[in-house]
Order: structure tokens, then C-alpha cells, then sequence
């Protein structure tokens, strides 16, 4: 929710104890917390906004410990009156802002030239403020396990020599996978439970920490978009008379919006584009992708954020979309190439990512599209010869299918390195995957892989992931899993000049 004991720069203090009494229709008023009935249960929720209707008034509610996804206009019906509501803190009178407050994105030639403090995260495309998670720490809430006692376990001795920062000039690294295992060691296990987990990162607070984005409320109640009609998540920066439309247009192709039918139908007669507009960069039975320059294609990619914001809570690009490429999956059929997802890559990410915002379309969630763009993006890594990582912070959908992708590769390199008698280390997993090292450590200590264990550093593979992998391996026989071909990517990484990075009028 967004009220609680943070500020508005997201810091954590004592909250000043809030003034309670019972409301009415009439007096319950924004930044009141009520007890609001959602999914049957009585629930506590902050009023984001108040509207009249045909019907009577109704309340935007963002619940306790629900995902902002999960906030709805209710009528008064479904607000407690017999409870006390919390009233909102008097106003504050304003600080003056904090000269680090990150406002604009900079320019990658401002960013080069600064040092980056070791580990520290900053989101880049932050065309509005917002305050990254950092990701080790947000991992680190969510510790893993190890196996229960006595649980078999594959051990594969870890080449310490090989590991990032062994090298005399950055002893940090090294520092930190011992100081990391042994605390492995030495904290008492939380039982990691996936089942929890989900429900956690379903129900959890929202990705955002800006105050200013948590407020706004979403605004769009529908789009229909070629034959699918979605429902937005978030709010998403379209023109104010579109949000007072109970449907909106998109077309599938150009990805323009209009408020009514007649005009979005005048616009699919005249509409010739059939595929998004770059060059088909991948080609297999199943999808393509094509490569789009945000400078080249500004509009049709500024249309693809408004669009993919409706569903993106953390991330804020609409207009900037000049020193980004945009890589656009489809599905074929007769009529055309129809959108399924796609993910924005800095043309020169000064902070090695390989993923700026990642997205598949709600009407294809689940259904291993996700997992596509995820290698893909690791593909093009690996042919521009880098190790890429995504840009923090993650939502938690992105979470979840960043680890499960990780896992699994990481799971299978490592049974493979133990059928070859191979030595494994951090550093060569990360070059085998093109993977940061730092995501293949965070992924080893989030499923207790990584133990130091008398005076040795080890990567164990517990035998339920290995189970788990070769039941998975016996299901593919089956049901094969669709995956990227690498030899089917037609792509040369591409060169760009200073100019045509950034604003280019
Ligand atoms: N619940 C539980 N697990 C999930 C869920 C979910 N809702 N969604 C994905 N996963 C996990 C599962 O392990 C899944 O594998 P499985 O189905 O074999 O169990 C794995 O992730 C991959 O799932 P896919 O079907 O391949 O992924 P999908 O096509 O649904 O796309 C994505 C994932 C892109 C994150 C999608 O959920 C999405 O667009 N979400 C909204 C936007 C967003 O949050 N993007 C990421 C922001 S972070 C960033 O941009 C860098
Ligand atoms: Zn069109």
C-alpha cells in the first residue's frame, strides 16, 4: 500500500501514530484507510481516488499486500462503515529536493564518465524519478534453503582461480563469494517454498517506490487490440479524453489507439502495415522477431511503451525512445505478423544490460513466450560477445521468470559439466550462458548451491533439482519445450553513432 512508515525518497522511519474514527460515503476522502470486502474477505485499503457514477460513488482502492494489478473501483457497498477508518496525515510542508535525487535520464556519454560504486543499481530509463530495489538486496529477502537433512547431493568442486575478481586488481569479488557462503553457512535457513513465494510476489506491495507513480490510479478500463480485448494493470500515460472511454482501440500493427470504433474502423481500412517496422531479424515455425530503432520508428515505439506501460508497473518510458532498440516477437498467420512480445535494449548500456523493459502481451502469458524473449536477449548477448543481465529493478513476474530461466540453464550446465568430469567455476558459467557473473552467484546462493565448507568452496546440485530437471527432460519428449535457434538469428550486433544514440532534433 502506499502509505506505511516510508517517505516519499523511500526512506524508513518512525510513522507519526495516525488519527482513527468512523467515516460515512460523504466524509471518507483520499489517503483514508478502510476495511474494503475484495475476493469476499474483509480487506485493508487506501483510498487512491473518489468518482460519482450513473450507480452512486465509488472508491479506487489499492489493498493491503496486494499487488497494485489488484486495485479496483468499488462502490460503497463494499466498504465497512461500522469500522474506524485511518485519516490521512495532515500534509507535510515540502522538503526541499535532494540534489541526488535521479530526475533525468543521462545522456550514456554523462554516465561514462562516472565510477560506479561497486553493486549499486540505478533503472536508466527513468524519464520520471523512481527508486531501484537494488537486487542483491531484494534476493536476499527471499533466501533459499538448503536441502533437507541427508539429502543427496551432487558436489562439483568450484575452480576459485576462475572466479570474477580473483585477479589482483579487484580482490572484492572474491571477498564477497567467501564472506556470501559463509553466511550461507552460518544464517539459519528460511524453507524456501515456491508455492509461498508466488503468492508472495502475487499479493506483494508494488515494484514502484516513487510516491507519485503509486498514486496514480489505472486509467484505461480496456483496449481491444486486434481480436483480444485486455485489461490494463497499470496506468498508462494516454491522452486524458482516452481514459474517460469505457473501450479504446489499438491497432495490432501501427499500434495507434482511438477512442471510438468508427474512427479506429476508418483507420483498418487505410492501415497497410502487417509486421512491426524493422527488419525480420529471426524466422522459425513458430515466431520472428524484428529489430526496431527506437530514433528511426519513434512513434510506432513510443506507441509500444504506452501499450506495454499498461502492464509494466516499475518502468517508465514513453518518450525517450531514441537510444533504444526494440526486439519484437510475433506470431505468424495469414493476416499478418501479430504482436506477442518484446523487450527495449539500450543501444549502449554503460551498465551491461541486456534487457531494459521485457514484455509478452497478457492474452500470451504462460505459455513459454516469456522464456523465448529471455533467450533471445542472451543469444544477442552471446553474439556481440558480452555477459547481459537485466535491468534492475525486476517486477515480480520478471523475477520469477528470470530465476526459472537461470535455474534451468544453470541446473543443466552443471549436469553436464558433471557427465564430462568437467571443473566448473562462476566465471565460466557465466561465459558459457552470457550471463553476469554476478546473476549466475545470486541464482547458486538464492537455491543454496554455493557453500563454503572446510576451507572449500563448492556448487552443490541437490538430487530434487536434478529430479525436477530430468522429469522436465521426460515431459519435453512429449511435449517439446519451443526454444530459440540460435543458427536461424540473421543479426550482426549494430555499430551506431554518437548522434544517432540519443535526441536526434
Ligand atoms: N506465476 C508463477 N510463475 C510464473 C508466472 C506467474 N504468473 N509468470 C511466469 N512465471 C515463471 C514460471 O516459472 C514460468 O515457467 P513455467 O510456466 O514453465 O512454470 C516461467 O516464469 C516462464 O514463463 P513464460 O510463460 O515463459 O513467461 P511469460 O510469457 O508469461 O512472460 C513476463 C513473463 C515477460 C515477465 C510476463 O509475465 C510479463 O510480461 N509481465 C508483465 C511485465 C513485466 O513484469 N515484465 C518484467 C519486468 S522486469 C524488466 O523489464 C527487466
Ligand atoms: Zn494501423
Amino acid at each position: 500500500m502506499a502509505g506505511g512508515a516510508q517517505d516519499k525518497d523511500g526512506n524508513v522511519g518512525s510513522p507519526a501514530p495516525k488519527q482513527k474514527g468512523r467515516a460515512t460515503v460523504d466524509t471518507l476522502k483520499i489517503g483514508c484507510i478502510a476495511m474494503v470486502v475484495k475476493d469476499g474477505k474483509p480487506r485493508k485499503a487506501e483510498i487512491l481516488s473518489i468518482k460519482e457514477t450513473k450507480s452512486g460513488r465509488q472508491f479506487y482502492c489499492n489493498f493491503d499486500n496486494f499487488n497494485k494489478r489488484l486495485d479496483e473501483w468499488v462502490p460503497t457497498a463494499r466498504i465497512d462503515f461500522t469500522q474506524e477508518v485511518e485519516w490521512p496525515s495532515p500534509e507535510k510542508p515540502k522538503e526541499t529536493k535532494k540534489a541526488a535525487a535521479p530526475v533525468a535520464k543521462k545522456t550514456v556519454a554523462q554516465k561514462k564518465g562516472q565510477k560506479r560504486p561497486a553493486r549499486t543499481r540505478e533503472a536508466s530509463i527513468a524519464s520520471e524519478a523512481s527508486t531501484p530495489r537494488p537486487w542483491p538486496e531484494f534476493l536476499e529477502s527471499q533466501k533459499a534453503t538448503p536441502d533437507p537433512e541427508g539429502e543427496e547431493k551432487l558436489t562439483l568442486a568450484l575452480d576459485l582461480d576462475a572466479t570474477p575478481g580473483a585477479e589482483e586488481d579487484d580482490p572484492m569479488d572474491v571477498d564477497e563469494v567467501v564472506q556470501s557462503a559463509v553466511a550461507a553457512k552460518a544464517e539459519p535457513p528460511q524453507q524456501y517454498n515456491r508455492e509461498e513465494e508466488i503468492e508472495k510476489l502475487r499479493v506483494g506491495g508494488s515494484m514502484t517506490q516513487n510516491q507519485a507513480e503509486i498514486s496514480r490510479i489505472r486509467n484505461i478500463s480496456k483496449v481491444q487490440f486486434g481480436k483480444y480485448e485486455l485489461y490494463p494493470w497499470y496506468f498508462s500515460p494516454y491522452p486524458e479524453a482516452f481514459t474517460q472511454e469505457d473501450l479504446m482501440y489499438i491497432c495490432e500493427f501501427c499500434l495507434s489507439y482511438f477512442a471510438d470504433n468508427k474512427s479506429y474502423t476508418r483507420h483498418r481500412h487505410k492501415c497497410t502495415l502487417q509486421h512491426p517496422p524493422g527488419n525480420e531479424i529471426y524466422r522459425d515455425d513458430y515466431v520472428s522477431f524484428f529489430e526496431i530503432d527506437g530514433r528511426r520508428q519513434r512513434t510506432w515505439c513510443r506507441n509500444l511503451c504506452l501499450l506495454s506501460k499498461m502492464f509494466l508497473d516499475h518502468k517508465t518510458l514513453y518518450y525517450d525512445v531514441d537510444p533504444f532498440l526494440f526486439y519484437v516477437m510475433t506470431a505468424r498467420d495469414e493476416k499478418g505478423f501479430h504482436l506477442v512480445g518484446y523487450f527495449s535494449k539500450e543501444k549502449e548500456s554503460v551498465d551491461g544490460y541486456n534487457v531494459a523493459c521485457i514484455l509478452t502481451l497478457p492474452q500470451f502469458q504462460r505459455k513459454g513466450y516469456g522464456r523465448l524473449l529471455i533467450q533471445f536477449s542472451y543469444e544477442l548477448s552471446s553474439i556481440e560477445g558480452k555477459l547481459g543481465s537485466p535491468e534492475k529493478p525486476l517486477s515480480d513476474l520478471g523475477l520469477l521468470s528470470y530465476r526459472q530461466y537461470w535455474t534451468e540453464n544453470l541446473v543443466e550446465a552443471l549436469i553436464e559439466a558433471n557427465e564430462t568430469d568437467s571443473k566448473v567455476s562462476i566465471d565460466m558459467l557465466a561465459n558459457n550462458l552470457s550471463m553476469t557473473s554476478q546473476d549466475v552467484e545470486s541464482t547458486l546462493q538464492a537455491l543454496q548451491m554455493q557453500v563454503y565448507h572446510k576451507g572449500e568452496h563448492k556448487i552443490i546440485l541437490p538430487m530434487h533439482l536434478i529430479k525436477k530437471h530430468e522429469a522436465m527432460k521426460e515431459k519435453q519428449k512429449t511435449k517439446p519445450k519451443r526454444v530459440i535457434d540460435p543458427s536461424l538469428i540473421q543479426w550482426k550486433p549494430p555499430v551506431f553513432t554518437a548522434s544517432s544514440r540519443t535526441w536526434g532534433w
